[in-house]
């Protein structure tokens, strides 16, 4: 099993995507399977319950996930690094790559996004600089290797992750 962590935005759903079908197995996206469980968006669901529900389900939803015996690549939501339960099940029952983008590319990228709870309302650049200085350590530390994608296509990072595998 193969996981990718990192910032909102930084590329995990579409790369996940494409190293899945290159590598011939399952992708599983934690942000959807967590959506179909609630039957809402991920975002309707902080505005009625807050971000501590949330985190509880998204526990729940990586604990099963990361017990699933077949090979799967699983692309996770940006915050799955801040409870302890998920970096130990990450690092232990999977490959872990964290795909390291630069907060200012990932604003301009989502300059029109509004799926994203932790961005909203405020001003994008900022609150990414922020989110990095309180998780860059935790993704370095749940992941086994380090992608730094400024400046690569997606194929480029596709390419990069497959040969470090
Ligand atoms: C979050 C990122 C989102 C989603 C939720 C919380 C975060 O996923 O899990 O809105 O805390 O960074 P993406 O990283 O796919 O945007």
């Amino acid at each position: 099993m193969y996981t990718l962590i990192g910032l909102p935005g930084s590329g995990k759903t579409t790369i996940g995507r494409q190293l899945a079908q290159l590598w011939g197995m399952g992708f599983v996206d934690s942000d959807h399977v967590i959506e179909q469980r609630l039957g809402c968006s991920i975002a309707a669901y902080f505005a009625a319950h807050g971000e501590a529900a949330f985190r509880d389900v998204e526990q729940q939803v990586i604990d099963e996930i990361t017990a699933a015996p077949q090979p799967l690549l699983l692309s996770t939501g940006g915050g799955v690094v801040l409870r302890e339960a998920n970096r130990l099940h990450l690092r232990s029952r999977s490959t872990v790559f964290y795909l390291q983008a630069a907060p200012e590319d990932i604003a301009r990228r989502l300059r029109n996004d509004t799926t994203r709870p932790l961005l909203k309302g405020q001003d994008p650049g900022v609150r990414l600089r922020e989110l990095m200085q309180q998780r860059h350590a935790l993704y370095l530390a749940t992941a086994h290797y380090t992608i730094k994608t400024a400046r690569l296509s997606v194929t480029q990072v596709v390419r990069k992750l497959a040969m470090q595998a």
